[in-house]
């Protein structure tokens, strides 16, 4: 039988994206080759601050067209200081996002066996859950202005965006993953109380749905009191679903109680799949370790296993997350960053092997 093949559109960007993307397409190809029914084919863009030094642009003009067909974007990490971060942001990655909606952003809070936590007395079985960010709207609408500038009657708006499209698509997305889920609960995070309008309209949407998913049971909190209880009951948790400004602060909040910032990983959903996804680690290009062949790479070898598992591939994805967890939890083979000795190759190297060996 002809192995399956992947189409996939490789960015590695800026810093130490060019460190681990490479590492995460070796440890892709090893789980290709150990699991046998498909194969990646990578096309690599250097769209980036770079670029944008040669051409004025952080991509071509037409670069949403040439990433359209691809099965996935796997992307490393974009930005450098010699660049305003919203020229970066704005020149390729929410174009992406957006254009592609991409309206689901999917991030593990989930321990690894070998990785500390912060939370004193917590282990690997107290905190593994999931928090489903909205991508597309919400808060982060570009949409307000300023009136009266510099003078004492300065006016500044600017207007959050709920659609009903918008808010049932990226619960749905959450119940059914909730559904799949061992703790099968759904918990969203609201502000009702003081966001008068568009936050029990988010209330509202969650109950009427609720009552099509009988079998998940399902709670709210205020996003202030949420965040207090990430840090006091964490393995109260299984999926948690939020706007695209409370999914910001709770995606980082679960990155960071579960351990490194260099080890988190995140998907950019378009689960229709009509567009491709982008599967990406939540850090930035580190210009401050770039070069030194220290950075992490596992927050970009957990965003291929995303990418498989969204890929249709969800055993090869348990083994690449098995071989990680031997690596730091048995082998405790680990990057500075996670108190360790070991290079990004040393990492990277340990990780194929115990795929390749069954591990
Ligand atoms: P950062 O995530 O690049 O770095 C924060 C700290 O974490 C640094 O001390 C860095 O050395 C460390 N770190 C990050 N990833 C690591 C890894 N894999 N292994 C070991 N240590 C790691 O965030 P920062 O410094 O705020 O941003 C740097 C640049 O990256 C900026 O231009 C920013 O705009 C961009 N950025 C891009 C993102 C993206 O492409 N999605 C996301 C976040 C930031
Ligand atoms: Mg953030």
């Amino acid at each position: 039988q002809q192995a399956q093949v992947h189409r996939i559109a490789v960015i590695p960007g800026d810093g130490i994206g060019l460190e681990v993307v490479p590492a995460g397409m070796e440890v892709l190809d090893a789980a290709a080759s150990v699991d046998g029914t498909f194969q990646m084919r990578y096309e690599t863009f250097p769209w980036s601050c770079r670029y944008y030094h040669e051409t004025g642009r952080m991509a071509p003009p037409d670069f949403l067209e040439q990433l359209r067909g691809y099965d996935a974007i796997f992307l490393g990490a974009v930005g450098d200081p010699s660049v305003p971060d919203h020229v970066s942001l704005w020149g390729l990655l929410l174009p992406i996002r957006r254009t592609f909606r991409q309206y689901v952003n999917l991030r593990p809070a989930r321990l690894l066996r070998g990785v500390p936590t912060p939370l004193a007395g917590r282990g690997p079985a107290d905190i593994d859950f999931w928090v489903v960010r909205e991508n597309n709207e919400g808060e982060y609408s570009n949409m307000g202005g300023r009136l009266y500038p510099g003078t004492p009657d300065e006016i500044v708006i600017q207007n959050s965006v709920f659609t009903r499209r918008g808010v049932e698509r990226v619960m749905r997305y959450a119940f059914e993953l909730a559904r799949r889920h061992p703790k099968r609960r759904l918990t969203s995070a609201t502000k009702s109380n003081g966001i008068n309008h568009t936050m029990p309209f988010w209330d509202e949407v969650f109950r009427a749905l609720s009552s099509e998913y009988p079998d998940v049971a399902t709670d709210q909190y205020h996003i202030d009191a949420l965040a207090a209880r990430f840090v006091t009951h964490p393995q109260r948790f299984g999926v948690v679903v939020a706007s695209n400004l409370f999914g910001d602060i709770l995606t980082d909040l679960g990155a960071a109680i579960a351990g490194s910032i260099g080890i988190a990983p995140s998907a950019n959903l378009n689960p229709e799949r009509v567009y491709p996804s982008m599967f990406e680690p939540i850090h930035g290009s580190a210009p401050d370790i770039a070069g030194q062949g220290i950075a992490n790479p596992i927050g970009q070898i957990w965003s291929g296993a995303m990418m498989l598992e969204h890929l249709g591939h969800p055993g090869a994805a348990r083994r690449i997350m098995a071989a990680v967890e031997h690596t730091l939890g048995d082998r405790g083979v680990k990057t500075p960053d996670l108190g360790g000795k070991a290079t990004t190759r040393q990492v990277t190297q340990t990780i194929i092997d115990a795929l390749l060996e069954g591990e």
